[in-house]
């Protein structure tokens, strides 16, 4: 099959062109982006505890913490001790960044939702004071700011406090009062400080594992903090709900992890027992990027011809006037916006060229529609190889759509991959 076609390709023909074609008739059926929003892919774990050495490698550990007692100990445990449980500080993230807003500007405002379910465990010894407590955080990196023990949580200290460029936004189990804490032991929603913005009391029994969801709306922009003893189901009223953009202020690609701090008298266990986290996936559904690269991906038949025929691919400029004239709709205004802008085709030379939609001319199938190979004559006689993609109304549901995947492949130039020059 490989053999044929590249010998079907002939050697003097150096331009291939990349085709789409867009069915006029989905332009009449608007419809919203993202319909299929209510089933948004995801990425999840869960941890039901956490095995040294085994599970080791899926965290990054900074400061004073580890896995010991099958958890994650953010400050030192029984064990962990070696210089004492005084003023330390550590951190515990996630390897894996995640994808927390759209590059796409067309879609400034979609940002992921996510929910994480985790169980801590602040046990104390009678004999000694309370303090300090743990966050979960989302952070632009791994790293624990120097001197980020006593009441700095592990998430800031005595200069970066309150900078925006921490790009940090954390929930705080605070069991000790400061002097800028307005009550006693609370929750708080930090935003790159360990002052809260909002606070809610909240009395932690110091042997008791207390079982804290998190959810975040990305199209609400709502975030809600429930808490139960552990084993409880998750009640229905959140300790505390509060609306904020986090495209505002974390990195689009962050981490998510735990800090916790001691200070000195005050101290005790911060650990985390258990933890699941689920994020929406933005790679797969919003980013255009992606859905290219998986069509490009999505015909390696047609790169492997071209790496084998060793064709540069050239833009071609043609004379010809523009065929349609119909161009006072939105589709047509974008387009000429583009950076040389492509050219328009009538539908029928496209026909002409791809024999119909022929069968035999299909070269693959991607996520959006056929993509079939081509001749498509010049007004000089000339024949070039192209390809052409044409658009199925079904994968596609609106004309955003159409334009979002057109304006990326426009931009797209690669090696192996074929130039858009019209439509
Ligand atoms: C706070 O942390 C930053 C980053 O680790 C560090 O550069 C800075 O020196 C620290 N400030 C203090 C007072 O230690």
């Amino acid at each position: 099959m490989t053999a044929n076609l590249r010998a079907k390709i002939p050697m003097k023909k150096k331009l291939i062109i990349f085709m789409v074609l867009l069915c006029f008739a989905l332009l009449q059926k608007p419809t919203t982006i993202y319909s299929a929003k209510a089933l948004p892919k995801t990425k999840k774990f869960t941890y039901d505890r956490f095995v040294e050495g085994k599970d080791s490698t899926s965290f990054e550990f900074s400061g004073s913490s580890s896995i010991d007692q099958r958890s994650l100990q953010l400050t030192p445990d029984n064990e962990n001790q070696e210089n004492g449980y005084n003023n330390k500080s550590g951190r515990i993230m996630y390897h894996q960044p995640y994808k927390l807003w759209s590059s796409d500007r067309r879609n400034d405002d979609v940002i992921a939702s996510f929910t994480t379910n985790f169980v801590i465990n602040m046990y104390r010894n009678e004999a000694w004071d309370r303090g300090e407590g743990l966050a979960f955080l989302i952070a632009p990196g791994y790293d624990l700011p120097n001197e980020s023990h006593g009441q700095w949580l592990g998430l800031t200290n005595a200069t970066a406090d309150g900078d925006p460029g921490n790009r940090m936004v954390a929930v705080e189990f605070d069991t000790n009062k400061q002097g800028f804490d307005p009550i006693g032991s609370h929750v708080g929603l930090n935003i790159n400080s360990v002052v809260s913005s909002k606070t809610v009391p909240m009395e932690f029994e110091p042997i008791t594992n207390h079982s804290v969801w998190i959810e975040y709306d990305g199209e609400s922009k709502l975030m809600e903090v429930y808490m139960a003893n552990d084993g409880d189901h998750k009640p229905e009223k959140p300790v505390l709900s509060e609306p904020i953009n986090l495209r505002h202020y974390v990195e689009q690609v962050s981490y998510f992890g735990f800090s916790g701090s001691t200070g000195d008298p005050a101290r005790q266990f911060n650990c985390v027992v258990r933890w699941e986290l689920e994020v929406e996936d933005l790679g797969s559904k919003k980013d255009w990027k992606g859905v290219i690269i998986g069509v490009s991906v999505g015909f390696p038949l047609l790169g492997l011809v071209l790496v084998l025929s060793g064709i540069k691919l050239r833009r071609v400029y043609l004379k010809r006037k523009r065929a349609v004239q119909d161009d006072e709709s939105n589709v047509l205004g974008t387009l000429k916006r583009l950076p040389g802008m492509p050219r328009e085709f009538k539908y029928k030379d496209m026909k002409r060229a791809t024999n119909n939609f022929h069968e035999g001319m299909i070269l693959g199938k991607g996520g959006f529609g056929v993509v079939y190979r081509g001749v498509l004559r010049e007004d000089n006689g000339r024949g070039n190889e192209i390809a052409v993609k044409k658009f199925s109304r079904d994968s596609i549901n609106s004309k955003e759509d159409f334009l979002a995947e057109l304006t990326i492949i426009h931009r797209l130039r690669h090696k192996h991959l074929v130039r858009l020059v019209g439509m």
